[in-house]
């Protein structure tokens, strides 16, 4: 902390509608990885903080992939939540992310689609990420801290050649730099939308419809990926807890897990 906003904080407040997602703010010039501030933080901050940075010199994706954070261009950021939840329900708060990204995009003229469980793609490259950790104690969450990545104001030379063949910008797909504190206000309200009748009722009925309606994955030949083995399959269908339906080449369905897996498709990146 201790610098200004860079990212605009009026324009955040003038379009912020949320009660309490977003309404406290941790903002960081550089950081090493706004999740790991996120989970220092978690237990005595209030549900909604956000853990916000211009730039992170560690950023983490999943599997324990490096997350390239180039300062000023995207949005780096974790929100904190205090959900009533058992851990093996938490790939849920991932889902709630990727619909509140996915009708965020939207918002701004951007069509995305959803490849589950947490990436959103855009003109089949990704565009941005969800990791979600969190912590717990017996069999209940602390915290979960859900923390997103949107590739914003990139340009090509912020990627490397390997990079570039699967990832991209939105300023690159829409020929223009786009506002980051609008997107941000905008993501953070479909979050909130989204995330209250999961923490009130558990439903998850909206998130749900969303993922199926921009779904990159139902109808496709995937590839499945534990550990070294790869197994190919037919992905039917995402069910009303969100996982992934797969039938198998054998005849053979299942139902798939957050984060167990990888998807890929039989060619290039989806
Ligand atoms: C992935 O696609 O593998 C997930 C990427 C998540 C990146 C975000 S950026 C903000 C937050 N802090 C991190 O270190 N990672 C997440």
């Amino acid at each position: 902390m201790g610098c200004d906003f860079v990212l605009d904080k009026g324009s955040l407040d003038k379009h912020l509608i949320t009660e309490f997602i977003g309404r406290s703010i941790e903002y960081y010039d550089s950081i090493s990885s706004t999740n790991n501030r996120g989970k220092e933080i978690a237990d005595e901050r209030q549900e909604g903080t956000l853990v916000i940075a211009e730039e992170q010199i560690q950023g983490k994706g999943r599997l324990s992939r490096r997350w390239i954070s180039p300062k000023g261009k995207g949005l780096w950021f974790s929100i904190i939540l205090k959900p009533d939840l058992k851990p093996d329900k938490v790939y849920k708060i991932t889902l709630i992310g990727a619909a509140a990204i996915s009708e965020a995009l939207k918002e701004i003229g951007i069509k995305s689609y959803i490849k589950w469980p947490n990436d959103i793609i855009v003109e089949g490259k990704k565009v941005c990420g969800i990791l979600t950790e969190m912590g717990c104690e017996k069999d209940r969450v602390k915290y979960v801290i859900m923390g997103i990545g949107i590739n914003v104001n990139l340009e090509e030379e912020d990627f490397d050649d390997e990079l570039i063949k699967k990832a991209t910008s939105l300023r690159i797909i829409a020929g223009k730099e786009i506002d980051r504190s609008i997107l941000l206000a905008k993501v953070l309200n479909h979050i909130e939308k989204l995330y209250i009748p999961f923490k009130e009722k558990g439903s998850l009925d909206e998130t749900i419809r969303i993922c199926k309606e921009r779904s990159i994955l139902i109808g496709k030949e995937v590839r499945i990926l534990r550990g070294n083995t790869e197994t190919l399959a037919k992905v039917l269908d995402i069910d009303d807890e969100g996982h992934l339906l797969v039938q198998y080449e054998d005849g053979k369905k299942e139902k798939i897990l957050s984060g167990e897996v990888s998807v890929r498709g039989r060619e290039g990146y989806i």
